[in-house]
């Protein structure tokens, strides 16, 4: 009745912005992401009769912020008359701070929790569970590249393309590690409530899933690069033009972004993309890796550069 498993956060190109049914969190648009291999969460999940509630360690500290939500998705995937648990995660890369610590996290619990029940579920079963406790965890049930096709009373991901068929390398630049002041479920209804600009971001996203996946299929770096940046900051000024306005960047975010920009003008292949949080994420071409990590690594105030590939599916590592 014991299993752990582990889950590597994953990044969209094409965002996840806003939700079509709060109660059943399914996402109002479809999205388009890549797993990250240097980057994961451990998460281990111990069902027992002997427990009077359920238990979460998050990086050797009880979390009672989390644990609502944990315990919802473990009575999801193992039913709701289930044994309680105990529940512990392990990441390698700072939680709550825009990396996508949420999406490896529940993919994570998903299947070692359906490992400790002894469950043999199919990964678009998992992958639904996941993303029922947070919409971008069900792509992290998928390697490499990854989109979520958000159509009728349910979610379905399909790998666009594997890691080795197009290695693309991620510079992740820390601006910040403190957890985000509004987290994703609350700020994407604030934004779907308030923002004069939601509408047409719903309305447009199709058109960029549409160029993003051609882009990937056809290994179109300047493709891609267009269209992610141009979504991503679609996104962000949907945020910022809500009410209360979401602002999840800070002066170093910033910087990076002119970075970036520099690189670009100088020849680099390398575009830009940024979550629920300060981090900036510069994806680029393996040849460009060395000079991206150098130029993001000496902007002002960038207090830590993680290098990455893409990475692999959700799995189990261990079951008893
Ligand atoms: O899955 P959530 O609720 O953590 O929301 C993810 C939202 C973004 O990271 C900003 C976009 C995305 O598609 O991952």
């Amino acid at each position: 009745m014991q299993a752990t498993a582990i889950a590597q956060p994953n990044i969209a190109l094409i965002k996840y912005w806003g939700k079509r049914d709060l109660g059943r969190n399914l996402p109002a648009v479809g999205s388009i992401s890549i797993t990250l291999s240097e980057l994961h969460t451990e998460v281990s999940v111990e069902l027992s009769a002997d427990l009077s509630s359920d238990e979460l360690l998050v990086n050797g500290e009880v979390n009672q912020s989390m644990l609502v939500r944990i315990s919802g998705c473990l009575d999801k995937v193992v039913g709701a008359e289930r044994s309680r648990a105990r529940v512990t995660s392990r990441s390698n890369f700072p939680i709550a701070a825009g990396l996508a610590s949420s999406a490896s996290a529940f993919a994570a619990t998903t299947v070692a929790a359906a490992g400790a029940a002894g469950l043999n579920l199919e990964t678009d079963e998992l992958a639904r569970l996941a993303g029922a406790a947070s919409g971008s965890a069900a792509r992290s049930l998928y390697g490499g590249f990854a989109e979520l096709k958000n159509s009728g009373d349910t979610i379905n991901v399909d790998t666009l393309c594997d890691v080795e068929a197009w290695p693309l390398q991620v510079v992740v630049a820390i601006t910040a590690t403190g957890p985000k002041a509004t987290g994703s479920t609350a700020a994407m209804e604030i934004s779907r409530e308030t923002s004069p600009f939601y509408d047409s971001w719903i309305e447009q996203q199709d058109h960029d899933l549409d160029v993003a996946r051609a882009a990937i299929l056809a290994r179109d770096f300047a493709g891609l690069a267009g269209v992610s940046e141009h979504n991503c900051l679609k996104m962000h000024s949907v945020m910022w033009a809500s009410r209360p306005p979401m602002v999840y960047w800070n002066s170093v975010t910033m910087r990076c972004m002119q970075t970036v920009r520099q690189l670009q003008a100088e020849g680099c292949n390398v575009f830009f993309t940024i979550d629920a949080g300060p981090q900036v994420k510069a994806v680029c071409l393996p040849e460009d890796t060395k000079v991206v990590s150098k130029a993001l690594a000496e902007t002002p105030g960038v207090m830590q550069v993680i290098i990455t590939g893409l990475g692999a599916a959700a799995r189990l590592v261990d079951q008893e």
